[in-house]
């Protein structure tokens, strides 16, 4: 259903869908299809009854709002966002500008513990929040890769999960905060449009709207929030291991005039020397091989080179 209202960013179509849903309570084999047609049609679902304990969740944005609701001085004491730290208003390091701050974290724990020192007085609390956050996520994203696996019938159900596990795993996570506009009466952009460049990104926002994808060039699906539920995202990586049976969704967050948003999205990455292909099952004459071998490490480069919204995976293109 194509809705009336003018997009408040541009003059672009805003679309209604009924998005995928997959209830992980249901039977494995059910999910694993579910998770592969919502993979092949959008590349994005929500994913309910996860399992994560609602106190690993409100233990995190409790952390998370604390730190946010700081003076722009005390949060600078985390460090500038590259490679991890506290940035504001201008994501990545090529000019993307965004209504943002973000407090960027890589997962391992002794590195947690000691970046924690810096964010907040009662480092240990906090570090504990976002340890236990990262563990849950990431067995979650294990989990849907394990069937994602299984739903493709790749033999090796633990081809992609095996990334996210390896202690050299380079996954990444992210507090987002969007301050409300209210100078402005319609939202602005506050992340823009991008795809994930990882494996899979497990995203779960406050009761606060503002994310869209854009399934189709020039449209855009508001993604309404669900503070109990995730929202999974594609990312590059699986698209070209999938040799593009999956493509990872273009999407954006809009701010909101009234009310704060706040986001935390985990971002399930390989390691650095990982060489991404595609699996050999995904290439067959009908679909011939799309993308040359890469490995992360050469595909994080190119995140320094190009603007966010510029598709990446084309630079890897046979
Ligand atoms: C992101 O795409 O990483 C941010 C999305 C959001 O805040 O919902
Ligand atoms: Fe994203």
């Amino acid at each position: 259903m194509v809705v009336a209202s003018p997009n408040p960013i541009r003059n672009e179509k805003i679309q209604v869908f009924d998005l995928p849903v997959i209830d992980l309570s249901a039977p494995r084999s059910v999910v694993s299809k579910l998770i592969v047609k919502a993979c092949e049609d959008y590349g994005f679902f929500k994913v309910i009854n996860h399992g994560i304990p609602e106190e690993v969740i409100s233990r995190m944005e409790g952390e998370s709002l604390a730190f946010f609701s700081k003076t722009v001085s005390e949060k600078q004491r985390a460090g500038p966002a590259n490679p991890f730290g506290y940035g504001c208003k201008n994501i990545g390091h090529n000019g993307d500008m965004g209504e943002v701050e973000y407090l960027l974290f890589n997962t391992d724990k002794p590195s947690i513990a000691q970046r924690s020192k810096t964010i907040s007085n009662e480092p240990t609390k906090f570090s504990a929040a976002v340890s236990d956050y990262i563990e849950a996520v990431s067995d979650l994203a294990c989990e849907l890769l394990e069937g994602i696996a299984e739903g493709l019938w790749v033999p090796d159900t633990s081809v992609f999960s095996r990334l996210i596990r390896d202690v050299e795993s380079d996954s990444v996570f992210r507090l987002n905060y969007y301050p409300p506009t209210s100078s402005s009466p319609t939202s602005k952009v506050g992340f823009g449009e991008h795809t994930d460049p990882q494996i899979l990104t497990l995203l779960r926002s406050n009761d606060v709207g503002g994310l869209q994808i854009s399934p189709q060039d020039g449209v855009w699906v508001p993604v309404p929030s669900d503070p109990a539920a995730f929202w999974v995202n594609v990312g590059d990586v699986l698209q070209a291991m999938t040799n593009e049976r999956f493509v990872s969704v273009k999407h954006r967050a809009l701010t909101n005039s009234f009310k704060s948003r706040m986001s935390m999205a985990y971002f399930a990455g390989p390691p650095l020397n990982a060489s991404m292909r595609a699996l050999p099952e995904m290439v067959t004459p009908e679909h011939p091989l799309i993308y040359k071998a890469f490995t992360w490490a050469e595909y994080k480069k190119t995140t320094y080179s190009l603007r966010l919204s510029d598709s990446r995976l084309n630079l890897f293109r046979i």
